[in-house]
């Protein structure tokens, strides 16, 4: 691990260079307490909030839950990250930015667009801001715009990927952005956390793992999926989000459709009635056909969160050691 000033902050706070990553409807409350309790960064979608009140809401029940933690050695909890969608189709961005900026988050991860409309007003409020970028272009943009981090999402990671190889998008981002880089996509364990650090990343995501905790808001049916998974059950297509997403084959044959000849790009609408079919056949919903990384493969049960770090923290030492390192 690459110390930076930005991260020094907060980094002996965290147990490993981990965060649980941002994932529309799966990281709530109970997940970010567990994992900022296990020295894990916890990060939500401020979209997983019905409103700007209830956002309000969370972050005040996280923060009492979290002000009194300390760990076995006195460590106190790994800090909050609100993740928020600067898409201008996200009509919520400015009221969830006024209540981010009322609770001063420790860190901000922006997605699907560019950091700079959000980064002066939560720098000037003490946070970090990420912003998340699947191409070189985008990344030299958000560096460009001032951005503290950056997070590159590549080829296999859940939900709305990259498409870059991680070896090569982060030695060439490292060329130009000395921030502190975060890798999205593929880390399974605690060996692929270990590689990420030698590629240059000062952290990394772990999203689909987390969704197979006892705490993830995912539907328990879910969870069992991914247990049952390997990254061969992966299917990438834009069917259902008109982007590139990595979808859970089993989940698409148990709504009914066949993964091998899905509708064309977009047809499916995720989030709302599926475009297809009679009315009356349309329960098939985000809530239905489900995402994962090609870090599925590492999902072999369903645990709680201090289970999972545990032994997550533990293949990380191993990894250390099979390298000789200190
Ligand atoms: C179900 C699901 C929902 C996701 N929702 C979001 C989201 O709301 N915002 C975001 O920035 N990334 C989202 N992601 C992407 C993750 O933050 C992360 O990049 C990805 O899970 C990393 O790959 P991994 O699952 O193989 O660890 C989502 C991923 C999944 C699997």
């Amino acid at each position: 691990m690459q110390p930076t000033d930005a991260l020094a902050r907060f980094r002996d706070r965290l147990s490993l260079p981990l965060i649980a990553a941002p994932m529309f409807l799966v990281s709530g409350v109970e997940l970010v307490v567990a994992a900022c309790r296990n020295g894990v960064i916890g990060s939500f979608p401020t979209v997983n909030c019905r409103s700007p009140e209830q956002l309000d809401q969370w972050l005040t029940d996280i923060d009492d839950r979290l002000k009194e933690h300390s760990d076995a050695s006195g460590k106190p909890a790994a800090p909050v990250c609100a993740n928020l969608i600067v898409h201008r189709s996200n009509a919520r961005l400015e009221q969830d930015l006024q209540v981010l900026l009322h609770h001063r988050p420790e860190m901000v991860i922006t997605s699907v667009g560019s950091p700079a409309p959000v980064l002066k007003p939560l720098r000037d409020a003490g946070a970090l801001v990420f912003a998340d970028v699947a191409s070189i272009r985008h990344a030299e943009r958000a560096a460009a715009a001032g951005a503290d981090g950056l997070v590159l999402l590549t080829a296999g990671a859940g939900g709305q990927t990259g498409w870059l190889n991680p070896f090569v998008f982060v030695r060439a981002v490292r060329a130009f952005f000395d921030g502190p880089l975060v890798l999205a996509g593929g880390i399974a364990d605690g060996h692929a956390l270990r590689a990420a650090e030698a590629l240059g990343c000062d952290l990394a995501y772990m999203g689909t793992k987390f969704i197979a905790t006892w705490e993830s808001m995912a539907d328990a049916r879910y969870k069992e999926m991914l247990a049952a998974s390997s990254a061969d059950d992966i299917l990438l297509t834009k069917a259902f989000t008109g982007l590139l997403t990595n979808m859970l084959r089993p989940s698409i044959e148990a709504a009914g459709l066949d993964p091998d000849d899905l509708p064309e790009r977009g047809a499916i609408d995720i989030g709302k009635d599926i475009d297809i079919g009679a009315r009356e056949n349309r329960p098939k919903r985000w809530k239905d056909v489900w995402s994962a990384g090609h870090s599925v493969s590492g999902v072999t049960e369903v645990l709680s969160v201090d289970e999972m770090v545990a032994r997550t923290a533990a293949e990380y030492r191993n990894a250390a050691t099979r390298l000789r390192l200190s």
